[in-house]
């Protein structure tokens, strides 16, 4: 058993605590009054979530975080964030995550983001700090054999090298535990997240072309993309286009905070699944959204993307069961929240 903890006496650092993920799981772990130190290098993330995530918050919640711009690969940076915090738990969502990209850039994929996660366990365990959350995917589980995925649905040899960098981390974290059976690590393996928080404060910023569908969907509901390309609609699906377990972003955030609170006092390794259950097609996507926005958001299909599976959703019960954590918010909610952000911010946190 490793020691329990008080959320008000236990320092969470989060690294990439500034992008879409991290922030809204900062927002929850201060409600729940964790003391919270970030540690992202704004490579794909603005200082101005800060603010934001304050605003959200208030006092005297707000005062419990604490912003350092800061690699997570700059060992000595975060070693002297180590020192002067002595954080007990470790969620890791620091890392390059375009999938295409990936593709053409393997050895900064590999080297940021595998050598990240080895330079901070590394002063984790200098530091005494054997517990971390890390940020995984369903992408570990390949074209899936039969679905719902549970977390024993084998691991598939993944199609590119960020999905790689996943499953291998994954292993890295397992591996620890096995050579040291006090560290503590909890595996999230994340369907698809979108939605935003429902104040429309934050919400997700894409540089440049959005890679994933409802950033572009949000996107051309706005004006700034003329029409939805629909990736392939001749998928033994019932009406052709991929389906996809798509969970608002803040119940993945509530569901960093159940294995946070799960985990306290425990000590091995262990595999969530976080999503809804609920399988929703690329056409029906756009529906919701052209609901959620009041007007018909324009598409054209096109070939399927290569390495796209046709379809994927979870089984949560083990999340339920453990750490009785479940996905609240539906489809609706999640194309209203993500229609307010992109709404109120055309251009992101920069505009
Ligand atoms: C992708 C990654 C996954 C990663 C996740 C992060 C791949 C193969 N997988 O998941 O590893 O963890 O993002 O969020 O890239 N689609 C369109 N038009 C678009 C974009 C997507 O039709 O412009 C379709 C896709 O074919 C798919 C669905 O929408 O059926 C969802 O795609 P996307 O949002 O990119 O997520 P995934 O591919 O599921």
């Amino acid at each position: 058993m490793s020691e329990k903890i008080a959320p008000q006496d236990t320092c969470v650092l989060v690294t990439g605590g500034a992008g879409f993920i991290g922030s809204h799981t900062v927002v929850e772990l201060l409600t729940r009054g964790y003391q919270v130190v970030i540690v992202d290098d704004l490579s794909n993330a603005s200082a101005k979530v800060m603010d934001r995530i304050k605003t959200i918050v208030g006092e005297p919640a707000a005062a419990n975080l604490t912003f350092y711009e800061a690699d997570v690969n700059d060992r000595a940076a975060l070693a002297k964030i180590f020192d002067e915090h002595r954080p007990s738990r470790v969620i890791h969502f620091a890392g390059y995550k375009a999938v295409g990209e990936s593709v053409s850039k393997p050895i900064e994929y590999y080297a940021n983001n595998i050598g990240n996660t080895l330079t901070l366990v590394d002063v984790m365990r200098e530091h005494g700090c054997k517990s971390i959350i890390f940020s995984s995917s369903a992408t570990v589980y390949g074209d899936p054999d039969s679905l719902p995925l549970t977390e024993e649905s084998p691991k598939k040899p993944a199609t590119n090298p960020y999905g790689w960098t996943k499953w291998m981390i994954e292993q890295i974290l397992t591996d620890l535990h096995t050579a040291d059976p006090e560290w503590n690590v909890v595996l999230l393996r994340y369907f698809n997240p979108i939605g935003a928080h429902p104040s429309g404060l934050m919400g997700e910023d894409p540089k440049g072309i959005p890679n994933n569908l409802v950033p572009y969907v949000a996107q051309t509901a706005i004006g700034k993309r003329d029409a939805v390309h629909v990736f392939g609609d001749d998928y033994d699906t019932p009406d052709g286009t991929g389906v996809r377990d798509y969970i608002h972003v803040c119940d993945l955030a509530s569901g960093h905070a159940a294995a946070l609170a799960w985990m306290n006092g425990r000590t091995g390794v262990e595999v969530f699944n976080l999503g809804t259950g609920t399988g929703t097609s690329v056409l029906e996507i756009i529906k919701a959204f052209s609901k959620a926005c009041g007007h018909e958001i324009p598409y054209v299909v096109d070939p399927r993307r290569p390495g796209d599976v046709t379809a994927n959703y979870a089984d949560c019960s083990k999340a339920r069961d453990l750490m009785g954590w479940e996905a609240k918010f539906n489809i609706e909610d999640m194309c209203r929240d993500s229609w307010n952000w992109q709404s109120h911010n055309p251009d992101g946190y920069e505009g």
